[in-house]
């Protein structure tokens, strides 16, 4: 409809000036009123409806960090300054909207006084022409008709410059979703994994995007089955970012990432993550039941199998506590459950998957030593034959590992096991002597 208006504005004109060419003269006036009125609806609204949207975002971004984070702003007791951020947001909505209605306000009325304005003049001055006998009933309501078409249609006209840039913005917000690609693509012709469990790093330099510096250079190692290989380092040294390149979820600038011989982009991603059972450093569980949430790693998995992995995570004791056992329902995100449950969770449903290469992101952080400790002996029986890859903040976890990778601000200090760096890593001496006593160490 609104997209006919212009041909029926165009069309109707034809019409009329055929019906009574001199009548047509209310018309050739009306007309540059009307398009007046447009002009300074389009050019004063426009911006306008434009802004309306980012603001709406802006109330909603508000408000969404609110919810999220009610119990920090209670505990750091800023509220009032929460409440502060949504009324200002919420007022600069309000006061564009109020903006955009009074020019609706005085759009519609002129528009509605154009056009009545039209037909009465178009009465007078017909009720004179019929009188003189030069036109006839007939012809009257038919070009009344025609300039009412007219003049519809650029009513029709003017509402588009309220409904166009909102659904433009809203247009623009799709196409970008809907047109990112991703950047991590799957290769056109994939090879497959000839061995089973071998990482390797050659050499990997990554940035991340826009970072200045590279948040981890030249870093390379090997593991294979049966071996562990511990990651140490400070916050920020760049573990969880090596451990994030082996299922690809970023691709390194520089050097390459070998899984099972095979550089991990030339693999497809489905055949790449099958083989990884990741524990991230941030639990992830969902909403359903613990028994869903372990089946993730395996959808086939029998009850066995999930108590089973369940008994290594050394969370077969919680579990079993609780009323409704493998079937108790999780809440959003695991919020039922405490930080430890929830690493235990995360590492049993890795476990679940039996996969060729286990990576744990500082996966026992959350729990204590005497948990710590036990996890880590029936874990070693169950990978016996997997590549292991653990990052860890404590010494103990790591000093019986087969190979150490010690990292310092991106960049490896030293590879070895417990004893080599001891004899010859400085950092890793640091390292310990802060965790460990005089005695451990002896
Ligand atoms: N998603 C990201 N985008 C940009 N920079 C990041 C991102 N994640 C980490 N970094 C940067 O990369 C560096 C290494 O971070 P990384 O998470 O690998 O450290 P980490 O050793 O795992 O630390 P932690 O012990 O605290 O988990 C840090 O300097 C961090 O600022
Ligand atoms: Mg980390």
């Amino acid at each position: 409809m609104m997209i006919l208006a212009p041909i029926t504005a165009v069309g109707g004109t034809i019409l009329a000036v055929r019906q009574d060419a001199s009548m047509t003269i209310i018309l050739a006036v009306a007309l540059p009123v009307v398009a007046a009125v447009i002009a300074l609806v389009a050019w004063k609204g426009i911006p306008l409806f434009q802004t309306v949207q980012a603001k709406l975002d802006r109330v909603n971004l508000v408000l969404r960090e609110k919810l999220t984070g009610i119990r920090v702003i209670r505990a750091f007791d800023r509220l009032e300054h929460e409440a502060k951020r949504f009324d200002t947001a919420s007022r600069d909505l309000t006061d564009t909207y109020i903006k955009v209605n009074r020019i609706i306000a005085v759009m519609i009325p002129a528009m509605l006084l154009i056009m009545n304005g039209v037909t009465l003049s178009m009465l007078w001055l017909g009720a004179i022409r019929i009188d003189e006998g030069s036109l006839n009933i007939g012809n009257l309501v038919a070009f009344m008709q025609y300039a009412m078409q007219i003049l519809f249609s650029f009513l029709m006209f003017s509402t588009m410059f309220i409904l166009i840039p909102r659904a433009q913005a809203a247009a623009d917000r799709y196409n970008k979703v809907m047109e990112a690609t991703p950047q991590i693509a799957d290769p056109k012709n994939p090879l497959h994994a000839v061995e089973a469990g071998y990482v390797e790093f050659r050499n990997v330099t990554f940035r991340y995007h826009g970072a200045e510096l590279p948040a981890v250079n030249h870093i390379s190692f090997s593991a294979k089955p049966g071996e562990t290989t511990a990651i140490i380092g400070g916050t920020g040294s760049g573990k969880s970012t090596i451990v994030n390149l082996i299922p690809r979820f970023y691709d390194p600038e520089e050097g390459e990432v070998l899984v099972d011989g095979v550089d991990a982009s030339r693999l497809t991603q489905e055949e790449l993550r099958a083989k990884i059972g990741f524990v991230p450093q941030k639990a992830v569980l969902f909403t359903g039941t613990i028994a869903e949430n372990l089946r993730l790693g395996n959808p086939a998995a029998t009850d066995e199998e999930i108590a089973h992995a369940a008994e290594v995570a050394q969370a077969a004791d919680f579990i079993d506590a609780m009323k409704d056992g493998y079937h108790t329902v999780l809440a959003e995100g695991g919020s039922n459950l405490s930080g430890g449950q929830k690493q235990r969770l995360s590492i049993a449903r890795a476990l679940v998957r039996r996969p060729e290469i286990y990576v744990f992101d500082d996966s026992f952080s959350a729990l204590d030593f005497k948990t710590d400790a036990k996890l880590r002996a029936a874990l070693k029986k169950e990978t016996a034959q997997s590549t292991v890859i653990i990052v860890a903040q404590r010494v103990g976890t790591v000093m019986d590992a087969d190979r150490i990778i010690v990292l310092d601000e991106g960049h490896i200090a030293g590879i070895g096991t417990h004893k080599e760096l001891l004899e010859r890593c400085e950092v890793y001496r640091e390292i310990v002597s802060s965790q460990l006593s005089k005695e451990e160490l002896a």
